[in-house]
């Protein structure tokens, strides 16, 4: 199966990024918000990333605004009616998600693939939810997705070989690193990644060094782009706790038992850079 029209539901942080990356690989994008605010602020997401695309010279103007008019937006999830392929990127609950999923299911084509670019939740869940489990599949991108080169797709047990092949050629066509994981907490990269940003704030209640040098020690002895709480601020404490807590409800491993101190930021609103303060101070 050709994709020629892509549907993205969810134009926040990363639902913008997956939609400016499919306007760019060249296909058809339609976005979806809950209401007209969300949308425009979504919309001008994209537009400002694009922008941005084109002062580090990484496409000319004419390509950016031809991505542009590749992109339109919705408040209707019914407007998917002749969409080849959906990525749901709403916020990262697993009931709305699956209410999301039996809605794309009545409303998109029969041959569409439905996918979920969820980073904890089960997408054999979401897949349970449809009548067509076998063309539901997880594409999770990566933050800032314009940038970041890498997806994983996400194989259920019931997602056909079909609808595998067809996801991975159109991961592929996005400029994207594709790998392949097995539905489960995590999947590969925040299996990883979470025990290891959990163990840099036990590091800090521990009193073992400051925030500054542990951020420090891990940027220039390890060569990682950020330390691991400068990670944290930019991912977001919050949505780091939810995924933490997802991966500790269902696993019960004590690696991904969040910490108190960062229970206790996010109580208190420090959700990192987009609330303007985390461990460090945006404001
Ligand atoms: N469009 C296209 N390219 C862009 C762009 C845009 N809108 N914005 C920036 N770029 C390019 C730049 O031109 C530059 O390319 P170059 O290296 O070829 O010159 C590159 O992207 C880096 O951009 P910047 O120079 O603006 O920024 P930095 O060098 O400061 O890097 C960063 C910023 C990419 C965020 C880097 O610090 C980084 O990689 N941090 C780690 C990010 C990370 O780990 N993300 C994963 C989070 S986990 C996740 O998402 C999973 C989820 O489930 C939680």
């Amino acid at each position: 199966m050709k994709i020629k029209r892509v549907g993205v539901v969810g134009c926040g942080l990363m639902g913008s990024g997956i939609a400016e990356v499919c306007a760019r690989a060249g296909y058809s994008v339609l976005v979806r918000e809950v209401d007209d605010q969300f949308l425009e602020r979504g919309l001008s997401r994209i537009k400002k990333s694009l922008d941005k695309g084109v002062a580090r010279g990484k496409l000319s103007p004419s390509e950016r605004d031809a991505a542009q008019s590749r992109i339109s937006g919705t408040t209707e999830l019914g407007d998917f009616s002749d969409a080849d392929l959906v990525v749901e990127a709403i916020v990262e609950n697993l009931e709305q998600k699956k209410e999301t999923f039996a809605m794309l299911d009545r409303v998109t084509p029969a041959h569409a693939i439905l996918a979920s670019n969820t980073s904890s939740l089960s997408v054999t869940d979401m897949a349970a939810a449809t009548e067509r489990p076998d063309q539901v599949l997880g594409i999770h991108f990566f933050n800032p997705v314009p940038v970041m080169p890498l997806i994983e797709m996400v194989r259920t047990f019931l997602t056909s070989d079909a609808t595998y092949q067809t996801a991975r050629a159109f991961g592929e066509g996005l400029g994207k690193q594709v790998v392949v994981t097995k539905d489960r907490p995590g999947f590969i990269v925040n299996a990883l990644l979470v025990p290891y940003i959990l163990d840099a704030v036990r590091m800090v209640e521990a009193g073992v060094a400051t925030k500054e040098d542990i951020d420090a020690a891990v940027k220039l002895g390890l060569n990682h782009p950020m330390g691991p709480l400068t990670l944290l601020d930019f991912v977001g404490l919050d949505t780091t706790l939810f995924i933490a807590d997802a991966m500790y409800e269902e696993l019960k491993d004590p690696r991904y038992a969040a910490p108190p101190l960062l229970r206790r930021m996010v109580v208190a609103g420090y959700m990192g850079r987009k609330s303007g303060r985390g461990f460090y101070d945006y404001r």
